[in-house]
């Protein structure tokens, strides 16, 4: 079965152009400020985190379109009966990236794999589409520009969160820490040389049930916390380019209140939060949507070994220390 969206150029007259097989990654996210209040209009402050990534490849096929996730051990062929319904997302990546570039895809074995965990707000599912979009231009031989990836990604959003705020495709498609503000272009920043450990509480809820019970304390017009969570993120976006560890420690935990207030926290985030303060860190808070997921403290790079030794002896998963501006500290 061929996949089009609108397509203005069939994948035949792309074959001089395109090559065999072609293989794109894209790189996770975490939100130091402003996840939530981004949704309505404030602004948020987003880093890369390029140790984890989702990976790709396109490889042409004698007929038909698969898809396959080996992670998940599913593969189908999208439209054909018996499809399963944990490739839809991967099926509406590869319909929108056929739009966007106006190629109807056909021939072809899409196969995605991930290392970064679902649904712990760390971006999986933009990685994820980024990837696909990238290496699916790439296989028809075309530039993809990140703007373009940003952009399907964005849709995708759209259909898994209904108001996305768009903070999680542009960081993932860029691979730049941005201040973002929804409706705007991100503005993209070079950090200072920082360290971060994270750490996995546990599975989430979907990102669009935590933005509903957000609603309730965020969605009146002129809601005060909102002013907070501003002010935080325009303060934390000048620490983490200046490199200040302090100060952007004192505003995570600042912005982590102010989550808890809104009842996206959860008591294993709280705990894991504690843990790495008391082990040093300069401050901690949840990351993405919450209600589980991972939280990200700030350290000094001195400390980072120390606070990750803490988390993963209080039982979190997927401890990882991450450096910006400088060279990965894993
Ligand atoms: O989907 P997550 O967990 O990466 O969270 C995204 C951040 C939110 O502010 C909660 C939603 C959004 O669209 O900005």
């Amino acid at each position: 079965m061929a996949v089009a969206g609108r397509p203005h150029i069939n994948m035949r007259q792309l074959a001089k152009g395109r090559k065999r097989a072609f293989e794109a990654s894209a790189c996770a996210k975490a939100i130091l400020a402003g996840e939530h209040a981004a949704v309505y209009g404030m602004p948020a402050v987003c880093i890369p985190v390029r140790s984890l990534r989702a990976r790709a490849g396109v490889d042409s096929a004698k007929s038909g379109v698969t898809i396959e996730a080996p992670d998940l051990g599913l593969a189908g062929e999208p439209g054909a009966p018996g499809f399963p319904g944990g490739l839809e997302h991967l099926a509406a990546i590869l319909r929108e990236t056929s739009g966007a570039l106006g190629i109807g895809f056909d021939r072809l074995k899409l196969r995605v794999e991930s290392s970064i965990p679902p649904a712990r707000g760390l971006g999986s599912g933009a990685a994820v589409s980024v990837a696909c979009a990238r290496a699916l231009a790439g296989f028809a031989g075309l530039d993809l520009p990140p703007e373009t990836a940003s952009a399907i990604a964005f849709e995708i959003e759209k259909i898994h969160h209904g108001n996305p705020s768009g903070v999680d495709n542009a960081t993932v498609a860029f691979e730049k820490a941005v201040h973002f503000r929804k409706g705007s272009p991100p503005r993209f920043v070079d950090p200072g040389r920082l360290t971060f450990v994270l750490a996995d509480s546990g599975p989430a809820p979907p990102t669009a049930s935590m933005v509903s019970l957000a609603r309730g304390k965020l969605g009146a017009p002129g809601e005060w916390i909102l002013s907070s969570f501003e002010e935080i993120a325009e303060l934390a976006v000048k620490a983490l380019v200046s490199g200040d560890a302090r100060a952007l420690g004192r505003l995570m935990d600042r912005n982590q209140m102010l989550l808890s207030a809104v009842g996206v926290s959860t008591p294993a985030l709280d705990s894991l939060c504690a843990v790495a303060r008391e082990a040093g860190a300069l401050g901690a808070k949840l990351t993405g949507a919450g209600g589980g997921g991972y939280m990200i403290a700030c350290v000094m790079d001195e400390d980072a070994q120390a606070v990750a030794r803490a988390l993963t002896a209080s039982g979190a998963q997927g401890v990882l220390a991450t450096g910006l501006g400088g060279e990965s500290v894993q």
